[in-house]
């Protein structure tokens, strides 16, 4: 197959280690080909009007199966709803749940689009440092502190709870329950961005935030953008019934109808055919591998002083430079040499603090690309530590 262009912000002939999407080998574009090509004889009119404003009823059929199987039984159709991506749920939770000048609460380093979405609302982030479990307790117990002497509730928490981006670490069981006492206490929600919990590569992932406060102040994305196609721009969210049956009577989805009904119809069918379980099977095999070899790469590449961490699943590697190398010389000289990674610095609500930090992704390389770009960056480290 010829692809005509490459996605979002791939410089053609470069080694794009930034890029957190899935390689276009891993879309399951014969699949939905097939979807589409049953549509010719018997085509389904709801994917060809305004949709329901909760979103496709059987793609919320499927969710439904699927999420009180797997995740915690007890979700009602109430709990749920069809978005436009997690990155739609965001905005809209963003949107109707904050006004400018509102506080969040994020991880440093957390997913930078997110940081972008809050800081478009003119909110103010107050940043949590994380550990391998996930935000620090005490960081967060002083800081819900410093906010009370202020008389400031912060409106959410926001947190990728499993292979997080950009550490590509897990929050612990024990954190999360910490977190939500905390968050019970002290009266602010937890926003819960769940996009690539499906991509685990072994062992078992904790129950979500969302399960462990049974679903009471706490709302849960997830999307299809990283089990099936970025394009489909499809998700979910979960929450309590009053919450959801605010958001379903939003502005937006009166006027305009729920979530993408095209994309939605041809993904239920898809899923309720049983192709959705074996590709993210399959997928995983194929992410494993490509995380095998790039930490494989680095143990082999990198100079003393360089810390990484070693993903249980999704789509990404963080990497902590030694103090003499800054990150944005380095960028420099690696993009001379065509190799891009995600600077440290826009993960953090302030730049600075992602001065020695930066992200590596294994979803979109091939093993090749991988071992040569890791290569690179192992030399060009080592010239700037001295
Ligand atoms: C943590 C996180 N949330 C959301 C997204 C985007 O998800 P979607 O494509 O469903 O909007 C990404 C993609 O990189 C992500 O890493």
């Amino acid at each position: 197959m010829q692809l005509q262009s490459s996605p979002q912000g791939i410089v053609a002939g470069s080694i794009p280690l930034f890029a957190g999407h899935p390689a276009p080998e891993l879309l399951p574009m014969r699949g939905i080909g097939t979807v589409l090509a049953g549509w010719d004889e018997r085509p389904p009119l709801r994917a060809f009007n305004y949709g329901d404003e909760q979103g496709d009823p059987k793609l919320l059929d499927f969710l439904l199966a699927r999420l009180n199987d797997t995740e915690q039984p007890g979700i009602g159709r109430e709990n749920l709803m069809i978005v436009p991506g997690s990155t739609g749920g965001l905005a809209m939770i963003t949107r109707l749940l904050t006004s400018a000048g509102d506080t969040v609460l994020v991880d440093a380093p957390s997913y930078r689009d997110a940081l972008h979405i809050f800081r478009d609302q003119g909110l103010r982030l107050r940043a949590l440092p994380i550990d391998d479990e996930g935000p620090r307790l005490d960081a967060l117990a002083a800081e819900l502190e410093r906010l009370a002497a202020e008389q400031v509730i912060p409106r959410f928490y926001y947190v990728v709870p499993n292979f997080q981006n950009p550490s590509g670490i897990t929050v612990s069981k024990i954190r999360r329950r910490a977190i939500i006492e905390l968050s019970n206490r002290h009266g602010f929600c937890i926003v819960e961005d769940d996009v690539y919990s499906d991509l685990r590569f072994a062992g078992s992932t904790p129950p979500s935030f969302y399960a462990l406060a049974a679903g009471e102040n706490v709302l849960r994305l997830g999307s299809f953008s990283k089990t099936l196609a970025p394009g489909l721009r499809l998700g979910w969210l979960m929450g309590g019934s009053r919450q959801i049956a605010e958001f379903v009577d939003s502005g937006v989805l009166r006027m305009g109808g729920g979530a993408n009904p095209f994309g939605a119809a041809m993904v239920a069918e898809f899923c309720h055919s049983g192709a959705w379980q074996a590709h993210v099977d399959w997928l995983r095999g194929k992410y494993r591998a490509r995380r095998d070899v790039a930490l494989a790469a680095l143990d082999r590449s990198m100079p003393a002083g360089v810390g990484w961490t070693r993903p249980a699943g999704g789509y990404f590697i963080w990497l902590r430079l030694p103090r003499a190398v800054d990150v944005d010389e380095l960028e420099k000289r690696a993009q001379a040499q065509q190799v891009y990674f995600a600077n440290g610095r826009g993960f953090f609500p302030e730049p600075a603090d992602g001065a020695h930090f930066l992200r590596l992704s294994y979803s979109y390389l091939s093993h090749d690309d991988l071992r040569k770009g890791i290569g690179i960056l192992g030399t060009l480290i080592a010239q700037l530590a001295g």
